[in-house]
Order: structure tokens, then sequence, then C-alpha cells
């Protein structure tokens, strides 16, 4: 009898023979236990990496979320991964990094699973209003004009609530607990990578409008009264109208019959880097 999905390791063979990539994934460092997969992949990235180099764990024990938060890394439940690209696109549209990837992890995971997920600007994968997985963009300068990006992503598969620490078990969920299924992650991991690829080609070729028109379908955070938490310290409360051609959210800051406080700011605010609550 094969093993349950719960009790399948990561395994970068059981990874790779499903890939359908050129570059993504096809080099392949898989870790029982490391500091963090992004750091990893940063210090691949210093010594010249090949693009599309992955590095996968079981285990981190200094995950690292956005906004210097931890991310909870517990064993043999869930995907951490990190990638590295070196790309000429994503040095001059960095904004589209943690998007692209959110909708490539969003569709793999509602087609492999069949989960109903939302996008929240600018890196939230959402069931039910619970995070389920996020993206940390991190990137080194090489001294040469093209940026060595790090996109590194983490979903929760096949934890249950008990595995969650107390003041995660309400804001947080997986895959096992939307579904009371667990999920073989090597074919998650796979299935990512490919429509990853995918997209970053999307960037790379510059078709911003099909990037564009797919991610605002899938963001559910358009629409909505939602509340900014900007990197100056400042918050701003508004609409969410859009999303820009360079990924930015756009947020007006009107509302006809009752105004959100402007703080002497224009009525329509870009927003680049910044924590966004859902209001309703
Ligand atoms: C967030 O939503 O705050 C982003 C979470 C990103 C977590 C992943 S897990 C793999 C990779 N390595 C890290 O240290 N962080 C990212």
């Amino acid at each position: 009898m094969p093993p349950a999905a719960h009790a399948i390791r990561l395994q970068t063979d059981d990874v790779q023979r499903r890939l359908t990539t050129r570059s993504l994934g096809r080099s392949l460092h898989l870790f029982d236990e490391i500091a963090s997969t992004n750091d990893a992949a940063l210090t691949l990235a210093s010594v010249k990496a090949a693009d599309g180099t992955a590095v996968l764990a079981e285990r981190q024990t200094a995950g690292k979320g956005r906004l210097g938060r931890r991310w909870d890394s517990p064993p043999h439940l869930n995907i951490y991964c990190s990638v590295i690209l070196n790309t000429f696109q994503f040095s001059r549209n960095p904004s589209w990094m943690p998007l692209v990837t959110g909708l490539a992890l969003s569709e793999a995971i509602q087609e492999s699973c069949a989960v109903r997920l939302a996008l929240k600007w600018p890196n939230d994968l959402l069931c039910r209003g619970k995070k389920i997985g996020g993206v940390l963009c991190e990137s080194s300068s090489q001294g040469h004009e093209n940026l060595t990006c790090v996109v590194g992503f983490g979903i929760n598969v096949n934890g249950r609530g008990k595995d969650f620490p107390d003041e995660l078990r309400s804001i947080a969920t997986s895959l096992h607990q939307e579904t009371q299924k667990f999920f073989d992650r090597n074919i998650l991991v796979a299935d990512v990578f490919n429509r990853l690829e995918n997209w970053y080609d999307a960037v790379e070729s510059g078709q911003f409008e099909r990037i564009r028109k797919s991610y605002t379908e899938a963001c559910a955070t358009l629409g909505r009264d939602v509340q900014v938490s900007c990197m100056d310290g400042t918050t701003i409360q508004g609409t969410a109208l859009d999303v820009g051609r360079d990924g930015a959210l756009l947020i007006s800051t009107e509302r006809r019959n009752r105004p959100f406080a402007t703080q002497g700011r224009p009525s329509i605010v870009e927003i680049r880097a910044a924590d966004v609550q859902h209001l309703r």
C-alpha cells in the first residue's frame, strides 16, 4: 500500500519528474532543516546560482515573514520554498513579483486541492478570511545591472489546528483543515513551479495587461474598504479600486457619504509596499 499523503517526505526527484519547466526547479536544493530558505537562496544567488534555482526545506528554524515577522515552520507538514530569479524585467517591475507568485500559488492550490482561495494584495493567500500562505520577495544587487531576486513562499498544507501556535490558531488555516484531506507536497510544489515559470515568463516578456487582468480577477482586495499601514508608519483608509500597470494598489480615500480622513493626501493614492487590512 502506498504511504498516506501526509507521511510522504519531500524528495527532489519526486518534484523534478513532474516538472515541465525550462529552468525553474531544475536545480533544486532540499534541506531537512534550515534557518530560512530565503536566506539560503540569497547565499546561493551571491555565488551566481543559475536562474530558477530553488530551495526547499522540511523545517525552518528562523522562517521569515513580511515586515520582520516570523513565519511558523514546523517540520514535515508544509511547503517552505524560495526561488532565484536573475531577470531583467523583475528589477524594473519589482511590485509584480509577489503578485504573480500569489497568482501561481492560488491557481495551483485551487486546481490541485479544490479549495477556494482569495488573494489579498500584495502577498497573502486567504481561505475563508484566514491565512493559508504568503510570499516574501527579497533582492540582492550583484553589482551589475540585473538584480537577483529571491521569491520565497510558504503554504500551510497538512497541519491540524494543534500544529499552529495559540496566537495563529484563529487567523491561520491549512489545506488539511479546509478539506479534511492530506496532500502530497511534491505534487503541489511541482505544480507551483510549472505555473510560476509561465507567469515569470509573462512578466519577462512584458505581458502586463494580461497579468493585470488575471490578477485583478483573483484579487479579493479590490472593491473593499481597506486600512493600509504604510512603511513610514502612517495609515490610510480608503476603498481599493484597482491595480495599476506596475502592480501598485490604487486606493480612493474619498467616499460619497462618509469621507475617510485623507491627512492631506490626494484622493487616489498609489500603494507599492504596505500592509493591507480588509475592513469589510
Ligand atoms: C508573509 O506572508 O509574511 C510571507 C511569508 C513567507 C514565508 C516563506 S516560507 C519560505 C521562505 N523562507 C522564509 O524565510 N520565508 C519565506
